[in-house]
């Protein structure tokens, strides 16, 4: 038996957001290169994008890499970059037949050439797929959205196109990455650190935040319904308090 069929299909998260970590742990832990984590961590996602398929859930956001991460050895960020290549020209098929639109979000001009191409022609590919939103985070961080998006507001202010004192957090949220995305409900970090490492800060607000020993290489379809069966014992209060939703839901 699997899991999904404990899952409460009333109460799917619309978007779950994964910090895919614990790759090269996993390579290490078996005496193997961290490129191999990496490889591994690959397939990994096809089968966390097909458990969402089936859970239903609309949003999949996956940190692949972050602005900090151009920091590592230029031998690792060629291979990532590589393997993105890969997993992109290999998922396009799929995606399209299962209806999955690619997106991204993160400073897509910094990517290698060969990487963004593959990236935006999958992303072109698919654009009409309505099941779920596949959005691959590549040099993303919160920090830096945060800090265009201050950018580009005041120059908009500046133009005229907006007025300063109008601002509300609906105008940020049109300024970020994630425009048009709904916010994060189930934030999920493998690899056993209890951290954020600068990711969705804004959007991950009131997030329900799931951390798991479990290497991403390990993690699967099952860990995935796992975390959304956490999800779903959580009772979200947005500041209220319990009273006032079971009176609201009555
Ligand atoms: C993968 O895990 C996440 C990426 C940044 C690509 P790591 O490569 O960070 O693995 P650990 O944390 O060293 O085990
Ligand atoms: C976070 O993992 C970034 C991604 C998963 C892409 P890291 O391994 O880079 O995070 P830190 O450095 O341990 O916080
Ligand atoms: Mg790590």
């Amino acid at each position: 038996m699997s899991l999904l069929d404990k899952v409460n299909n009333k109460n799917i998260p619309q978007h779950v957001a994964i910090i895919m970590d614990g790759n090269g742990r996993w390579a290490k832990a078996r005496d193997l290169e961290r490129s191999e984590g990496h490889r591994e961590g690959i397939e990994t996602i096809e089968k966390v994008v097909d458990a969402c398929t089936q859970a239903n859930v609309k949003y999949l956001t996956i940190y692949a890499f972050s602005v900090e991460n151009w920091l590592r050895p230029e031998d690792e960020v060629n291979t990532l970059m590589d393997l993105l290549v890969y997993f992109i020209t290999k998922e396009t098929p799929k995606l399209l037949k299962n209806g999955i639109r690619l997106q991204t979000i993160g400073e897509t001009e910094r990517l290698p050439e060969r990487t963004r191409n593959a990236l935006y022609k999958c992303m072109e590919e698919t654009a009409s797929g309505e099941k779920l939103t596949l959005v691959v985070a590549l040099s993303y961080s919160s920090r830096w959205e945060l800090t265009k998006a201050a950018k580009d507001i005041a120059a908009d202010v500046k133009n005229g196109v907006l007025d300063g004192n109008s601002i509300t957090e609906e105008t940020i949220n049109n300024y970020l990455a994630t425009k048009n995305m709904p916010d994060v409900d189930l934030l999920i970090r493998t690899g056993g650190e209890i951290r954020i490492s600068n990711f969705m800060l804004w959007q991950a607000s009131y997030a329900e935040l799931y951390f798991t020993d479990t290497y991403w290489p390990d993690f699967d379809e099952e860990c995935l319904y796992e975390a959304i069966l956490y999800f779903q014992k959580k009772e979200r209060r947005f500041g209220k308090i319990s009273e006032q939703l079971e009176k609201e839901n009555q």
